[in-house]
């Protein structure tokens, strides 16, 4: 447990010392309660409000904190402070499932979100990732309809393995996530071991104003990234312990077992973007460590449990758009999406004065926004509230070597990414299967995607499954057919969303990758 409070007794939340902690007050002790029984109606009001709403998606997660430091001399790609050798600052890490509500188990088969905000000198920077290196779509118009499909149905709330097997095999380019996904990654041990991975391709710029292209790669310094719970371990687990990773985090770092993670980049020459075989903006697809190996850049260490969960964890906001000095987004689609849409979530689930919430203030940077007012706000504007102006208010300072910043022209379209010559959806995912897995990991990878389709999906949509798995493997494919027809006797009989002849096809455009 925390510190006890200081005061011994009991206040309203005025500071007035209250009667009773058990009594409400009545006219006579049989009596009816009286309005004016200020301190019962103040607990009632503040327990009526005490859940905010939960994220959506990421709901059910927890965290803690601690201190990342750069390690190595890496100020040729970045200018950034924090990015500087032996340059230290305190941390907030979070990690999460993606679908599940938050009371869901901790166990349920789902990527990790794996998010880290770094309280720099330059202001907070933000990485939000996952524990998978690549995503599921590559247009963030997809996003909404991706999650929706792995939440629940419209008629019965309940979640449907049948709508999400329709929306992947209606998406090519989500093979090598779900090959992920079906792999041991999609149920990892504990948050300790795990990999995180900024997934998406940032920028960073150097004191010169010399670019460059990365990729973060988070390596847990306590296993190898793929310590898993089989699925029927996970199954128990989600019965006996629905919170068995917060409570696995929480109680190594109150031991004193803390957990770190080695900090590496992939780096890519600012021009060999404009070439390389692979978009290497599109976020399905990963840079092969041949072409891009990884260098340490620092560490990343948690040691301190919060105090207060709700206030520390549940309103704690990371945002992609936190980008110092340094470092910035790339044309990667997704990111830029991603940009704006957590901030906006952030107002939606915090209120519109959120960076104000200590767990989310700068701790190293002074703030001089012009941002004032509002509901929730707490820190007093100070005159002028306006620039430019001629009394010493905070005026804007452009960046040694320029912002994190891009050429782009062309004619506004609606269209996927150019194709260059290695960009299709089906050979990372393949490669992923043949080449990374080894025969036992492959082998419960067919498991776990068998059990899955089995688990009420509609005759179609399994055809369409299992030319999917073909498409990523002929074997593996043909493997995954064997398997679940061995599991539902034959043809499935799962009715579908309606009944399954009633299934004509997309009513929009089929999906392509081009
Ligand atoms: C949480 C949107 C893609 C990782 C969230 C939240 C939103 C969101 C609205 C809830 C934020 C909050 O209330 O605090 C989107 C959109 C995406 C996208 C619009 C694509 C266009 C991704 C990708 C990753 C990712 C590609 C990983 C590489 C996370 C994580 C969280 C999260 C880790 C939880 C953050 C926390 O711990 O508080 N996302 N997301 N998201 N997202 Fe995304």
């Amino acid at each position: 447990m925390a510190d006890t409070p200081k005061c011994p007794f009991t206040t309203t939340d005025a500071g007035i010392p209250v009667q009773s902690d058990e009594h409400s007050l009545t006219v006579g002790r049989d009596g009816p309660i009286v309005l004016n029984d200020h301190y019962l109606i103040e607990q009632m009001a503040n327990f009526n409000r005490e859940r905010i709403p939960e994220r959506q998606p990421h709901a059910k997660g927890s965290g803690a904190f601690g201190t990342y430091e750069t390690t190595a001399d890496v100020s040729k790609y970045t200018k950034a402070k924090i990015f500087q050798k032996g340059a230290k600052a305190e941390a907030a890490a979070r990690f999460s499932t993606v679908a599940g509500e938050r009371g869901s188990p901790d166990t349920w088969r789902d990527p990790r979100g794996f998010s880290v905000k770094i309280y720099t000198e330059d202001g907070n920077f933000d990485m939000v990732g996952n524990n998978t290196p690549i995503f599921f779509i590559r247009d963030p118009l997809k996003f909404q309809h991706f999650i929706r499909s792995q939440k629940r149905r419209a008629d019965n709330g309940l979640r449907d393995h049948d709508m999400q097997w329709d929306f992947w095999t209606l998406s090519p380019e989500s093979a090598h996530q779900v090959t992920y996904l079906m792999g041991d990654r999609g149920i990892p041990k504990n948050w300790r071991e795990m990999n995180g991975y900024s997934s998406h391709t940032y920028m960073l710029v150097n004191e010169e104003g010399e670019k460059f292209w990365v990729k973060f790669h988070w390596h847990s310094d306590q296993g190898d990234g793929n310590a898993h719970l089989t699925q029927d371990e996970a199954d128990k687990m989600a019965g006996q312990d629905g919170d068995y990773h917060r409570r696995d985090l929480f109680d190594a770092i109150a031991k004193g077992d803390h957990p770190s993670w080695t900090l590496k980049w992939q780096i890519m020459p600012f021009e060999d973007a404009k070439t390389y075989r692979i978009n290497p903006f599109d976020l399905t697809k990963v840079w092969p460590h041949k072409d891009y190996p990884l260098m340490e850049v620092g560490k990343l260490t948690l040691t301190e449990n919060p105090v207060d969960w709700d206030t520390q964890i549940e309103q704690l906001a990371f945002e992609p758009n936190n980008m110092v000095p340094g470092i910035g987004l790339s044309p990667d689609k997704m990111l830029l999406a991603r940009g704006f849409s957590y901030a906006d979530a952030h107002r939606a689930r915090l209120g519109v004065n959120y960076k104000q919430i200590p767990v989310n203030q700068a701790k190293n940077a002074e703030v001089h926004s012009y941002s004032r007012a509002g509901q929730g706000r707490t820190v007093n504007a100070v005159d002028p509230v306006y620039a430019p102006n001629s009394y010493g208010g905070a005026g804007a300072q452009p960046q040694v070597g320029g912002e994190a910043t891009w050429m782009s022209d062309g004619d506004m379209v609606r269209q996927a990414y150019t194709l260059r010559e290695d960009d299709d959806d089906w050979s990372q995912a393949g490669a992923l299967v043949r080449e990374v897995m080894d025969d036992a990991q492959r082998d419960r990878f067919v498991d776990n995607v068998a059990g899955h389709l089995a688990d009420g999906v509609s005759e179609p949509i399994l055809v369409r499954a299992f030319d999917y798995w073909r498409n990523v493997d002929k074997d593996i494919g043909d493997r995954i057919e064997k398997a679940t027809r061995d599991l539902v006797g034959g043809k499935s009989k799962a009715p579908g969303m309606a009944s399954a002849e009633s299934i004509k096809g997309y009513a929009g455009v089929p999906a392509t990758s081009d």
